[in-house]
This record gives C-alpha cells, sequence and structure tokens, in this order.
C-alpha cells in the first residue's frame, strides 16, 4: 500500500510501498478515508520519542485519521467491520501511523466518527481537539475568566478559542487581519496581530488588571517568559511547547505547567458529539493528496500553517 513514511530518524518523509498493517489483538484495521497533520509527525520524525519508546522503521507518520473499519483483532469490543471512526494511529513500535491507505489502531484510541460531517472533518479533530478540550478543563477556563491564546489561529488554537468561548470565557487571541474575522466567528472577543509588534504590551494596553489564563502554544522559554507578564497575580499560564519553567512561575505568584495531553476515548465521543451538534468548527486551511504531504510537513516546520491541513485518499 502506498504511504508516507521515513526510513530513519532525521530523514526526509517519502511517499513509498510498505505492507498493509494486521490487526494484532485489541487492534482495529481501518481503510483510512483522510488523515489530519499536526506539528508532533514531524517531531516523532526528527526523533521526538526516541529515548521513550521503540520505534520500527519504515515509519509510517501521522497520528490523526478517520476511515472504514474493515478488520479487528481478538478482544476488540466497541467496534466491527463496516464502522466509522476517528482518532490516534501513531504507533512508532509497530511502524504505523495515518499517512497511508490502512493502518491500525488500539481499540482505545478510537471513537466513532461524527456522523454529520465528512472523514476529512472528523481526522483533523482528534489530536488538537483533545488538547484544547483539556487546556480549557485543565486551566478551569469558565465565564467571568478572560483568557489569553498565542498561536491561536492554529490547529490547537482555533480549537481552544471555541471551547473557552464556549464556556463563557473573554478569550482574546493573536491572529493576523486577515484571520481576524474568523476568530471572531469563532468566539474570540477580541484579537492582537503578533506581527506587528509584542503581544504582553498590546494586551495589557488594552486590559491594564491582565488575563486570568494564559495558554501560549508557540513560544520558547523567553517568549513565554514575557508573555507571564499579561497575567495577573495569582492566575494560570500555560505552555504546549514545554517553556513553562516552574520556579519562574512561582517567583511571579502564578500558576502554570508544561502541558501533556491526555488523550482517551470518552474525549474523542465529546468531540464527535459536538461536530454533531454543530457546536465545533474545524477550519481547513488545506486539504491535499498523500504525494503532498512532505511538502506540508515543511510547511508545518515553519510554524506557519493556516488552520488544519487535512490528506484525503
Ligand atoms: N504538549 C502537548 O501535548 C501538545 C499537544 C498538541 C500540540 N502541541 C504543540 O503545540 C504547538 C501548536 O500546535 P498546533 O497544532 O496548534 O500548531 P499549528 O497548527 O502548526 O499552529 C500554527 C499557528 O501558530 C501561529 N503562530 C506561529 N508563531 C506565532 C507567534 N509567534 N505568535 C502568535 N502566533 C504564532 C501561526 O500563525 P501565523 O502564521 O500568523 O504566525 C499559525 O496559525 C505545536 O508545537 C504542537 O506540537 C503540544
Amino acid at each position: 500500500m502506498k504511504a508516507v513514511a521515513v526510513t530513519a530518524f532525521g530523514e526526509q518523509p517519502q511517499l513509498m510501498d510498505v505492507p498493509e498493517p494486521e490487526p494484532g489483538p485489541g487492534e482495529v484495521l481501518v481503510r483510512m478515508s483522510a488523515a489530519g497533520l499536526n506539528p508532533v509527525d514531524w517531531k516523532i520524525a526528527d526523533g521526538l520519542l526516541k529515548d521513550a519508546v521503540p520505534h520500527s522503521f519504515p515509519l509510517v507518520l501521522g497520528s490523526d485519521g478517520a476511515g472504514e473499519v474493515v478488520g479487528v483483532g481478538t478482544g476488540v469490543r466497541r467496534f466491527q467491520v463496516g464502522d466509522a471512526v476517528f482518532g490516534q494511529f501513531q504507533r512508532p513500535g509497530r511502524g504505523g501511523g495515518s499517512y497511508a491507505e490502512f493502518a491500525t489502531a488500539e481499540e482505545k484510541s478510537l471513537a466513532g466518527a461524527a456522523r454529520s460531517v465528512p472523514y476529512a472533518v472528523s481526522a483533523a479533530v482528534p489530536t488538537a481537539g483533545m488538547t484544547a478540550y483539556n487546556l480549557v478543563e485543565e486551566t478551569r477556563v469558565g465565564e467571568g475568566k478572560r483568557v489569553l491564546v498565542i498561536g491561536g489561529t492554529g490547529g490547537v488554537g482555533t480549537f481552544a478559542t471555541q471551547l473557552a468561548a464556549g464556556r463563557g470565557a473573554e478569550v482574546i487571541v493573536t491572529a493576523r487581519p486577515a484571520l481576524a474575522d474568523l476568530m471572531r466567528t469563532l468566539g474570540a472577543a477580541e484579537t492582537v496581530d503578533h506581527a506587528v509588534g509584542p503581544v504582553a504590551d498590546q494586551v495589557l494596553a488594552a486590559h491594564p488588571d491582565g488575563v486570568d489564563v494564559l495558554l501560549d502554544l508557540v513560544g520558547g522559554p523567553a517568549a513565554f517568559g514575557e508573555a507571564t507578564r499579561t497575567v495577573r497575580d495569582g492566575g494560570t499560564a500555560v505552555s504546549t511547547v514545554g517553556s513553562a519553567d516552574a520556579d519562574v512561575l512561582t517567583e511571579h505568584n502564578l500558576r502554570g505547567f508544561n502541558f501533556h495531553n491526555r488523550p482517551s476515548p470518552q474525549l474523542l465521543e465529546i468531540l464527535a458529539g459536538q461536530l454533531d451538534a454543530g457546536r465545533l468548527t474545524v477550519p481547513i486551511g488545506s486539504e491535499i493528496a498523500l504525494e503532498d504531504i512532505p511538502e506540508a510537513l515543511e510547511l508545518s516546520r515553519t510554524g506557519h500553517a493556516q488552520g488544519k491541513t487535512v490528506v484525503t485518499f
């Protein structure tokens, strides 16, 4: 079957022929209809998890995907052949991922796909959607809270904006002018153009009392430290890219942490329910073919991909 894979850490991802996977115990085999890109895909190709888990090469890349169940391993209870599913497929130890015509996943990494949207939309949701959901949950975002989302126009940011606004928070989000209207449609109360000047200065000029919660999805340690100036005394500051330093946060009397995602089938089910209820919009930036993935991963590396990129088969 066709897949996009790497033959070693740090190698360029390539379209290649690899053997079709077979479902082992507790695994589900899916004929992929769509796959969704995330920055973690190229990070895994670079060796993000090389000291944490074994990898098998060629390593098919891609976490997120959606499609139809075409086989189940022993012990699988929740799914049967013909079910429409979505979820996370990256299995470094098995050499498998979602950028392939067929992929296996552990049963617990999948849920029934939303019925009212195409597979391409479902495939865009798992990693970024579950991250955004856990971020707003763990920072107790809700009514009366002011939240600043830095990196707001990306995959995680567009979901976090909607979920935070849906909980009644006042959301300020970074966005270039071309995307300001979209972000308002998704629930942002205000946008700040990160390309024209320091975000912290712009936010503090409009809100001298600061924000309650900072969700920084892009900043390195220095940028994150600078952004924490916007957080009121006793507020919460979180980084999804490992930039939060516990000592610095304590010094400034802030609560905060480096976020680590905790995916679950229940969360996937909640997100599928929100898609079906029309409460979650998925801004798809581009829809591409399997052979276009290497180029799309290069764009993702720059940090300036817009919305979600999905592959349709
Ligand atoms: N820790 C975890 O468990 C976890 C989970 C999920 C994601 N993550 C990480 O979180 C990060 C974000 O993920 P994602 O899927 O949202 O990425 P993404 O979709 O690639 O985000 C790209 C967006 O970031 C914006 N951006 C880049 N630099 C910016 C800056 N300096 N200020 C404001 N906005 C900026 C870009 O807008 P412009 O082009 O307009 O600048 C673009 O819209 C990634 O590094 C990902 O690996 C971590």
